[in-house]
């Protein structure tokens, strides 16, 4: 059995949406599971504190979520052109792991929600295959024998899956099936990769 984390940030839900597809990718590949978390969010005032278990949604991350996983999804909102900070908090917190080289040689993709159609969806996604690759993480995108990828008229990339959320705009059927494949994708590597010692 292999277990993928998706992980996100979301504000207004759309990127919540793009991490529950995701996870339904994931359980559907025989021999994997999904584990779906969030980031608190941050504050102006440094010593403000949420409690420890959200109000609704999935738990929040711990490193021991990020360090037992076999495989990573990483989605945020784009906030001008970039990761949200939440997250980018969380991940500034990983030096840990990175010391141990506890995240080198799993799977990990992104995804991300953006309002507008040319605002910034592949400038977040790259953002944040960053600091997966510092991590020594096996980046995955999206392979372009994926019809959903070249008929798309909203969001979705090579880099990952997007979602052009305008102004409350369902995600597309397209962009659905997208979050699915990379769902799938992470964890038929995980599986493959298992056990091989790959680091
Ligand atoms: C601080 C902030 C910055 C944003 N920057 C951008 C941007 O650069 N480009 C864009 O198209 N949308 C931008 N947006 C809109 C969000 O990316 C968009 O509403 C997204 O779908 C929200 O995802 P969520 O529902 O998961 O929170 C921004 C929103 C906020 C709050």
């Amino acid at each position: 059995m292999v277990e993928i984390l998706v992980l996100y940030y979301s504000r207004r839900g759309a990127t919540a949406e793009m991490a529950n597809l995701i996870a339904r990718g994931v359980e559907g590949t025989p021999g994997a599971c999904a584990k779906v978390r969030t980031v608190p969010d941050v504050s102006a005032v440094c010593e403000a504190t949420k409690d420890a278990i959200p109000e609704q949604g999935p738990p929040y991350v711990t490193l021991d979520d990020l360090k037992s996983c076999d495989g990573f999804a990483l989605g945020s909102p784009t906030h001008f052109g970039n990761m949200a900070a939440p997250l980018k908090y969380f991940i500034d917190n990983t030096s840990a792991l990175w010391f141990e080289g506890a995240l080198s040689g799993k799977p990990a993709g992104v995804f991300t929600a953006t309002s507008s159609m040319h605002g910034g969806h592949e400038t977040t996604l790259l953002s944040m295959m960053l600091p997966l690759l510092h991590h020594g993480m096996i980046v995955v995108g999206l392979p372009s024998r994926e019809t959903a990828l070249l008929e798309t008229t909203s969001g979705g990339t090579p880099y990952g899956p997007s979602h052009h959320s305008g102004d409350d705009n369902p995600i597309s059927e397209d962009e659905k099936a997208l979050c699915r494949v990379l769902g799938a994708r992470l964890a038929g590597i995980a599986l493959a990769l298992k056990d091989r010692g790959i680091k």
